[in-house]
């Protein structure tokens, strides 16, 4: 398993099909090898016949200008190439249900984990209802080892178009379709950050809708439910950043737990610190490109609908050194 290595690495890590680390992807990989080897070998015997008459009955000098004898009504030939299609379709139509079946109807043990998933544009909302939890962007799941399986059950919902949730090492892709709810899981038993992306056209920053699945071994994602169960930090020494940020209308697309703001157009920030980057993966989550997202957010992600709030570069200050807080 030397490829483990990619999948702890940046956003930019190469991310593969052929390489799943998890159910389903794996069941679903080993049937599109199946497919693939019954059709190429179908594309060889067919292309190789082919080829095979072409030189040998290729037109020769002095062949005779009449058509070759005509053969009709062979009940053996005719019986065979009807036969043998129809048994290769069938044992194809067979091995897909199968997996289709699988992947569609697992039931949720007691033990799983239940998310949902919000696609916006550009953005992923993740929530946890059973956990309370709110977040973006970042899924965290446990492992799912031999002995304990704990899979991870996941809604898909739309704020606004049509996306689609795809982790290429975890599963297959799955839409978010508006007023309409789908179901996706994962059982990923290595910890890591799995990264993906948004796989359906959905506007300008398709290309920037970045999601980050982080598997954790059970104690740890038992730690990061804790520190996201709790209410947003209450600091003293930003009450200036504070102060500007209630005082703008930052609090009408954002949530920070525990405060006035309860907006919900925008990413939820009560924990903001404990993920990694910026607007679904567009800039790391730094103090120097939180500045700059905040100071004008469409020099980071054009399009984006986070609004330049005008602020003077002593307000941006304040305001990063609040968010800072929101670990
Ligand atoms: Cu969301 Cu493409």
């Amino acid at each position: 398993m030397g490829h483990v290595e990619p999948v702890l690495a940046n956003t930019d890590g190469v991310t593969s099909i052929f390489h799943p680390l998890s159910q389903p992807a794996q069941e679903i990989k080993e049937l599109s090898l199946l497919v693939l080897a019954i059709c190429g070998a179908i594309f060889v015997v067919v292309a190789g016949l082919l080829v095979y008459a072409i030189i040998r009955f290729r037109h020769r000098a002095g062949d005779e200008a009449s058509e070759p004898p005509q053969v009709y009504g062979s009940n053996q030939i005719e019986l065979a190439w009807t036969i043998l299609p129809l048994l290769i379709v069938f044992v194809l139509i067979l091995v897909t249900s199968r997996t289709i079946a699988d992947v569609q109807n697992r039931k949720a043990p007691p033990s799983a984990v239940h998310a949902t998933v919000i696609g916006h544009q550009w953005w992923w909302e993740i929530r946890y209802p059973e956990l309370g939890i709110v977040t973006a962007n970042e899924l965290h799941v446990p492992t799912s080892d031999g002995g304990g399986s704990r899979p991870t059950f996941i809604k898909l919902q739309s704020a606004d178009v049509a996306h689609s949730f795809w982790v290429p090492l975890l599963a297959g892709k799955t839409d978010l379709i508006p007023n309409r709810e789908n179901l996706m899981w994962i059982a990923p038993t290595r910890p890591g950050i799995y990264p993906g992306n948004c796989a359906e056209y959905c506007g300008t920053q398709h290309a920037r809708m970045l999601i980050r699945v982080v598997v954790q071994p059970p104690d740890e994602f038992q730690q990061w439910v804790r520190d996201q169960q709790q209410s947003a930090a209450i600091e003293t020494s930003a009450a200036e950043g504070r102060k500007t940020f209630f005082a703008n209308s930052c609090v009408n697309c954002h949530s920070i737990s525990g405060t006035p703001a309860q907006g919900k157009f925008g990413p939820d920030l009560t924990h903001l610190m404990s993920r990694t980057t910026l607007a679904a993966g567009a800039a790391p989550n730094t103090p120097d490109s939180l500045r700059k997202w905040i100071r004008d957010p469409q020099s980071i992600k054009v399009g984006s609908l986070m609004p330049n709030m005008q602020l003077t570069d002593a307000e941006v200050d304040q305001v990063v050194a609040y968010l800072q807080m929101l670990k």
